[in-house]
């Protein structure tokens, strides 16, 4: 996956890498064994998910259901009148045209090991809430024999955006077969049955066959799933919308390629927020190897949460799974912070036990800025360096952010992961936090709003405190930043 990424890149520069192909062709009808005691999926733990898992029917299973398997039901518009039954009552008719949402939107399938895969999509969410729709894993290898046959398995649905979603909600279908499959490298499909099981209409149990996987003979190299590595930390980035401050990104960048170093790699998703000048700044960071930009603007056209932010994580745990030690998400407009006399490297290693750390937040206010130097000389400086006034108020629950080790983890979402397997710890606090500039990415203007001359401050309730923490850092940042890529971007503007 890496290596096609890099080629693009180097050929494109931008990875336009949308791989929603999904051809809703076939029409078979597979009814199997389901695991669909999910309603809430996301406050299940691991457990229950291997479980599940293990409940997959062993590998003959489609040959056993064979005469089972029902003709594919078409969707007919052929309108069926009101009829008067007997005594003048009317028995009244109803028609369903089309469907409103679809029953499934691909956008990616990964292998997570020699017998495991992740399905990535979007569904409809009532049939998700409402219903007990139901999902068949099928391998199909190229050149199927009597003891390489066709296997299937039932797919274990996770849906990880907590009841966010909107038209469409966030689908993770864990496909688990019970031994590896085209594991020879002899290539074979990954074919994924989604049936509403009654849902949209109780009449008909509609069943589409996507075919999620395709590996060509050879290009499956269990070895890949073995190797260590190749990026200590990998940032998955939110889908970016909106007017975005290229000097803001100009900041953000820079910042965290200097914090976690040469052994990362940040992967930017595009939602409309790489406008012509955020690509300028961007642009350098891509050619030395730092940034992949993914293009996935057509996910507008499914109205789900943010701008199907949870897709997007998901997509992204499951693409770099195999290519990075740890995975951080949080967004740009959050600064990673470790103590002075500490590195990353320092926090990882003291957290390597567990799966998952969460980051706790400090909240920089978006528009006070510390007039302790020439007033004129303000509009030059970076954000980090003016937005010194920190929020001290107590007793408020702020958001998250956090960092896994990705081989464990099965689902993720926005705040933290919650399908996974090892442990979760919130007890960094002293050693890892983040600095959150709310608000001060999406406009183009100089994020000063209000100067001021002394270092506590109550703004509509509010306390502040001057922290210079980030500001101390800027310089040793703006020469990284020479340094690794040269002064193409030192005309840079808000
Ligand atoms: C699917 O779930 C199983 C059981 O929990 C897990 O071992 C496997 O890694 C998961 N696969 C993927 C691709 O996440
Ligand atoms: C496997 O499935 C494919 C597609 O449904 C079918 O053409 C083929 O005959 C099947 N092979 C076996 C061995 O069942
Ligand atoms: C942090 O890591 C460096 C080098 O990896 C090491 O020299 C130093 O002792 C570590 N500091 C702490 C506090 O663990
Ligand atoms: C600080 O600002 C206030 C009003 O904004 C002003 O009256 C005062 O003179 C300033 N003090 C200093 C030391 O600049």
């Amino acid at each position: 996956m890496a290596k096609h990424d890099e080629q693009i890149q180097k050929r494109m520069f931008i990875g336009v890498v949308w791989n929603c192909a999904g051809e809703l062709k076939l029409l078979l009808s597979a009814l199997l064994f389901l695991c669909s005691i999910i309603t809430l999926v996301q406050f299940f733990p691991a457990r229950d998910l291997r479980d599940c898992a293990s409940l997959s029917p062993p590998s003959a299973a489609f040959d056993l259901v064979s005469d089972t398997v029902t003709a594919p039901t078409e969707v007919q518009y052929k309108k069926i009148e009101d009829v008067v039954v007997n005594n003048g009552l009317i028995k009244r008719n109803f028609n369903g045209y089309g469907s409103a949402a679809y029953n499934f939107v691909l956008m990616s399938a990964y292998r997570g090991g020699g017998d495991t895969f992740a399905i990535v999509g979007l569904s409809s969410k009532p049939l998700q809430l409402f219903s007990k729709p139901t999902y068949v894993c099928q391998w199909i290898p190229h050149h199927a024999t009597v003891d390489k046959e066709n296997i299937t398995v039932a797919g274990y649905k996770i849906l990880p955006d907590w009841g966010y979603g909107r038209v469409y909600t966030v689908v993770v279908v864990n496909c688990t077969f019970p031994y590896p499959v085209g594991a020879d490298g002899s290539g074979g499909r990954l074919v994924i049955h989604a049936s509403t099981s009654g849902g949209g209409d109780t009449n008909r149990d509609l069943t589409d066959t996507i075919e999620a996987l395709t590996e060509t003979p050879g290009s499956f190299d269990a070895s890949q799933l073995e190797a260590p590595p190749k990026y200590e930390y990998l940032y998955c980035g939110s889908p970016l919308y909106g007017d975005l401050s290229p000097q803001r990104v100009r900041e953000w960048i820079a910042y965290h390629a200097n914090f976690f170093g040469e052994k990362s790699h940040f992967v930017i998703y595009d939602a409309g927020g790489v406008h012509r000048d955020v690509m300028e700044v961007l642009r350098p960071w891509v050619e030395k190897g730092y940034v992949t930009l993914q293009d996935v603007k057509e996910e507008e056209r499914f109205d789900g949460y943010y701008h199907n932010q949870f897709l997007i994580v998901n997509d992204c745990l499951h693409r770099y799974r195999f290519m990075a030690k740890w995975m951080f998400f949080f967004d740009v407009d959050e600064f990673i912070f470790v103590p002075k006399e500490t590195t990353i490297k320092n926090v990882t290693d003291s957290l390597s036990g567990f799966t998952q750390f969460t980051i706790e937040q400090r909240t920089m206010s978006n528009k006070l800025c510390y007039l302790d130097d020439n007033p004129g000389r303000i509009y030059r400086k970076w954000g980090m360096e003016k937005l010194v006034y920190r929020d001290t108020k107590r007793g408020v629950r702020r958001d998250r952010k956090y960092a896994i080790q990705p081989r464990n983890v099965f689902a993720t979402g926005v705040h933290m992961s919650q399908n996974f397997k090892g442990r979760t710890t919130h007890k960094t606090d002293g050693k890892i936090t983040y600095y959150h500039y709310h608000g001060t990415i999406s406009e183009r203007r100089e994020p000063c709003r209000q100067l001021v001359n002394v270092t506590e401050k109550y703004v509509d309730g509010t306390p502040y405190v001057v922290d210079t923490t980030m500001r101390d850092a800027a310089d040793a940042v703006k020469r990284f930043e020479v340094r690794t890529i040269g002064q193409v971007l030192l005309k840079t503007r808000q």
